[in-house]
């Protein structure tokens, strides 16, 4: 299987809580390597362009207004089919239906304070990556 990469975000629900190491020790069981990572406090029109995609969804100013409250960890992640690596160690975006031993099962607060992002297809993990990072900043 191929080695690809994937971008992650350690939510300000889990930096408030010093969860930056327990979260990135699960991504690294899961076979995951971070590649690049920095602690950035998102402005809010970052966070509107990272989520424009979700800009008619009826939580879209809660969501911006959460990923704004407080630091967050954005990593680029490399690993075997590094997508679904992710998204299967990250658990459902509700935690009451994600699954045990995931992180948002584990950690995870409310489906807003869900710890985690996790780019949902390669095509994206691209575009997400290169909206917060530099080539020069990704250390393979
Ligand atoms: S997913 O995983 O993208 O299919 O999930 P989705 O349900 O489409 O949610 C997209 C992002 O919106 C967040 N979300 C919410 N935020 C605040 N309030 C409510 N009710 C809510 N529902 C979903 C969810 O955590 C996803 O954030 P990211 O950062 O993309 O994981």
């Amino acid at each position: 299987m191929a080695v690809t990469r994937t971008f992650s975000i350690i939510k300000p629900d889990a930096t408030r809580r010093n969860l930056t190491g327990a979260v990135t020790k699960m991504l690294e069981d899961a076979g995951l390597r971070v590649v690049a990572s920095k602690r950035i406090h998102m402005t809010k029109e970052q966070a509107e362009g990272f989520y424009a995609v979700h800009k008619e969804r009826p939580f879209f100013g809660e969501l911006v207004d959460f990923m704004i409250s407080g630091p967050v960890v954005v990593q680029v992640l490399e690993g075997e089919d590094a997508v679904k690596r992710n998204r299967d160690v990250m658990g459902a975006t509700n935690p009451s239906d994600a699954a045990d031993g995931t992180i948002r099962k584990t950690y995870a607060e409310s489906i807003e304070a869900n710890s985690v992002h996790g780019s949902d297809s390669d095509e994206n993990a691209k575009i997400e990556i290169d909206y917060f990072f530099d080539a020069d900043e990704i250390v393979g």
